[in-house]
C-alpha cells in the first residue's frame, strides 16, 4: 500500500507496465542516491495531452543539461504517453515522467561505464480548477529563494522547492513568491506573473527559474488577447503593489492570487487581464 495513491494504478517502469505498489527500482539508483535525474508533468484534458511538444522540448533540454542520454525516441515518449492516458482510471489526468541516470555504485561523478536510465511513468487524477477555486484565487506569502543556481533545469532534485512549499503550509497558505537579491523569481511548483498599469510581467526565463511550459503560452495568450506583456526583473516593492499577481502551472493552469502576506492583492478580487487570460485560455483547452 502507497499512502494516497490508489493501489492497483498503473505504472510504468524500465519498459513494463505494473501496479503502482509492486514497481521498485534499486536502492543505487542515482535518481534516489543523488536526485540524479529529470521529470515532465503533463495536463491530460479529455484524453489529450495539452502542449505535449513542448513537453517534450523541455524534456530533452533538462536530459542534455544532465548530459543523460535519452532514453526514448521523440515517437516513443509519445507513444508511452498515449499508453499511460489509455490505462488512466480519468481521461482527465496528469502525466509524470521521471529519467535517472541509472544504478550504478556510489559515487558522485557519473559513472566511467555506459549504464541504462531509469525510465518511470505515471498518470495521476487531475481535477482542473472549479469556478469557486477561480474566484477565490490562492494565498501566497513571500520568501527568500535559498535553491540552487540552475532552477531552469526541471530536475528531480527538489529539496529547496520542498521546503519552500512546506512553509506555505505551515502559514495557512498555498503557494509561496519566492525572491533572490530582492527580485521575484517564482513559487515552489509555479510561475508567478504580475499586473501593473495593464502590463503582464514575468520574471527573465534564465537561470533563476523554471520557464513552466504556461511561461510560453501565457505569452501567446497575451499576445492574442492585446495584453501588453515585458519579461523583465520585477522588484519585491512592484509585487506588493501590483494591480494584480497570478499563477500558473500544469495543475493550477492560471489562477488570480488574491492575498498575499495576509493582505488583499488589488481590490481582492480576481482582475480583467485575469479574466481575459483565463477565458483564451479555456478557449484553446476546449479547442483540443
Ligand atoms: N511544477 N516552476 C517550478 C519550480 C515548477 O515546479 C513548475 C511546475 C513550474 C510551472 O511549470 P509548468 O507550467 O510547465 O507546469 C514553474 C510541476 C507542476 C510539478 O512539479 O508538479
Amino acid at each position: 500500500m502507497i499512502p494516497g495513491m490508489p493501489g492497483d494504478s498503473q505504472v510504468y517502469l524500465n519498459g513494463e507496465f505494473t501496479r503502482v505498489d509492486e514497481a521498485k527500482i534499486s536502492v543505487l539508483d542515482r535518481g534516489f542516491i543523488f536526485g540524479d535525474g529529470i521529470y515532465e508533468v503533463v495536463p491530460v484534458y479529455h484524453g489529450k495531452p495539452f502542449r505535449m511538444t513542448e513537453h517534450m522540448n523541455r524534456l530533452d533540454r533538462s536530459l542534455q543539461a544532465l548530459r543523460i542520454p535519452s532514453p526514448k525516441s521523440r515517437e516513443q515518449w509519445l507513444e508511452l504517453v498515449n499508453e499511460l492516458i489509455r490505462r488512466s482510471a480519468t481521461p482527465s489526468c496528469v502525466v509524470y515522467l521521471q529519467v535517472t541516470r541509472g544504478v550504478y555504485k556510489r559515487e558522485h561523478a557519473f559513472p566511467t561505464t555506459e549504464i541504462t536510465p531509469t525510465v518511470f511513468g505515471m498518470t495521476t487524477e487531475f481535477t482542473p480548477p472549479t469556478a469557486e477555486q477561480r474566484e477565490r484565487g490562492i494565498r501566497v506569502i513571500s520568501i527568500p529563494d535559498e535553491r540552487w543556481l540552475h532552477c531552469e533545469i526541471k530536475s528531480v532534485s527538489l529539496l529547496g522547492n520542498v521546503l519552500a512549499r512546506q512553509q506555505a503550509a505551515e502559514a495557512g497558505v498555498d503557494e509561496v513568491i519566492q525572491f533572490r537579491d530582492g527580485f521575484m523569481t517564482e513559487g515552489s511548483s509555479s510561475n508567478f506573473w504580475v499586473v501593473s498599469a495593464g502590463k503582464l510581467l514575468a520574471p527573465p526565463k534564465d537561470n533563476l527559474i523554471l520557464e513552466g511550459i504556461r511561461y510560453g503560452f501565457m505569452a501567446e495568450l497575451a499576445e492574442e488577447t492585446g495584453v501588453p506583456f515585458e519579461a523583465r526583473r520585477i522588484t519585491q516593492d512592484e509585487v506588493a503593489s501590483a494591480d494584480e499577481i497570478l499563477v500558473t502551472s500544469a495543475t493550477k493552469e492560471v489562477l488570480p492570487v488574491l492575498q498575499l502576506n495576509g493582505k488583499a492583492v488589488g481590490n481582492g478580487r480576481p482582475g480583467p487581464v485575469y479574466a481575459k487570460l483565463r477565458a483564451a485560455y479555456d478557449a484553446r483547452i476546449a479547442a483540443l
